[in-house]
C-alpha cells in the first residue's frame, strides 16, 4: 500500500511542488491550505491527471481543532498519515529589530512553533503505532545567517529547526526520522515576488550554481527525507541554495 503524505501550505510555491513529487513517486498526498481554495484544487488535479492519489484539506495549520479534523479526513479516506511535510509559511514582519514590537517578533515565535506542534502532535499517534513516519520541516538558511529585516523569520526558524532536532533524538527509537530542509532564496514563491531584479542579481551572482533554487529543486531533498530511501538520516538539516553559503 501507498504512503499518505500530507503538505501543509502546499497550494502554492515549495508545497505545491512537493505535492506534485511524491504523487509522481507513488505516495496519496494531503494538499493543505488556508485561503487558497482554488490553487489547492489546481495542484490536485495536476496530481490526478498524472495518475497519482491527492485532496485538498483546509486547515489553519495554527489551530489544533482544525488540524486534528485534518488529519482524520485523511485518516478516514487512506489510513493515518506516513509522512509529514510542514512546509506553511505563517505571516511575518519584515523590518529591523528597533523598529520592531514584541508582538510582531513574539506573534511569529508564536505561530512558527505552535504550527509545528500542532500538525506533529496530530500524526503523531499513528506513525508511533506503526513504528514507522518521517517528519520533514522547511526552514531556511537565514536561520543561520541574519539578512536585514529578517530577525522574526530567521529567529523562528531557528527555533523549529532545535525543536526538529528534540524530535529526532526522542523519536528515533520509533522508528520515525525528522530532519529539516533549509533552502536559500527560492523563485516562484510568494516572497521572490518581492525581491527587486537587483536583489535577484545579488544573490545569483553570489551562488555558484549560477541560478537560484526552484521550488521542485527543494521539493527533491524533501522526497529523499520522506522516502523509504532515507533508512538512517534524522536530526539533519539539508542546506538547498546551489552553494550560496557552505557551512
Ligand atoms: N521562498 C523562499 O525563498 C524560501 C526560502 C527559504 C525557506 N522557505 C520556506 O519554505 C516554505 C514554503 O515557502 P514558500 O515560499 O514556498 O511559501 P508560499 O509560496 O508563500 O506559500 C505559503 C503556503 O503556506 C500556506 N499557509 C500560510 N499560512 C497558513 C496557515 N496558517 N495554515 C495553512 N497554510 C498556510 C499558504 O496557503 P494559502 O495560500 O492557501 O493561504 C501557501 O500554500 C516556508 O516554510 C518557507 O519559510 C522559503
Amino acid at each position: 500500500m501507498s504512503r499518505v503524505a500530507l503538505v501543509t501550505g502546499a497550494s502554492s510555491g515549495i508545497g505545491a511542488a512537493t505535492a506534485r513529487l511524491l504523487a509522481a513517486r507513488g505516495m496519496r498526498v494531503g494538499v493543505n491550505y488556508l485561503t487558497s481554495a482554488e490553487a489547492a484544487e489546481d495542484v490536485v488535479a495536476g496530481i490526478k491527471a498524472a495518475g497519482g492519489e491527492a485532496m485538498a484539506v483546509r486547515a489553519d495549520v495554527r489551530e489544533t481543532a482544525a488540524v486534528e479534523s485534518m488529519v482524520e479526513r485523511v485518516g478516514s479516506v487512506w489510513g493515518g498519515v506516513d509522512v509529514l511535510v510542514h512546509n506553511a509559511l505563517t505571516p511575518y514582519t519584515i523590518k529591523p529589530f528597533q523598529d520592531m514590537t514584541w508582538d510582531e517578533l513574539g506573534g511569529k515565535l508564536d505561530d512558527e512553533l505552535r504550527a509545528a506542534f500542532v500538525v506533529t502532535k496530530a500524526v503523531l499517534p499513528a506513525m508511533t503505532e506503526q513504528r514507522w513516519g518521517r517528519l520533514v520541516y522547511l526552514g531556511t538558511g537565514l536561520s543561520r545567517r541574519p539578512r536585514a529585516g529578517m530577525i522574526a523569520l530567521g529567529t523562528a526558524k531557528a527555533a523549529l529547526t532545535q525543536f526538529a532536532r528534540y524530535l529526532a533524538q526522542e523519536l528515533g527509537p520509533q522508528g520515525i526520522t525528522v530532519n529539516v530542509v533549509e533552502p536559500g532564496p527560492v523563485t516562484d514563491t510568494k516572497i521572490s515576488q518581492v525581491l527587486d531584479d537587483e536583489q535577484k542579481r545579488r544573490q545569483v551572482a553570489a551562488t555558484p550554481i549560477g541560478r537560484l533554487a526552484r521550488p521542485d529543486d527543494v521539493a527533491r531533498a524533501v522526497a529523499f527525507f520522506a522516502a523509504e530511501d532515507n533508512t538512517f538520516m534524522t536530526g539533519t538539516t539539508a542546506a538547498v541554495n546551489g552553494g550560496m553559503a557552505m557551512d
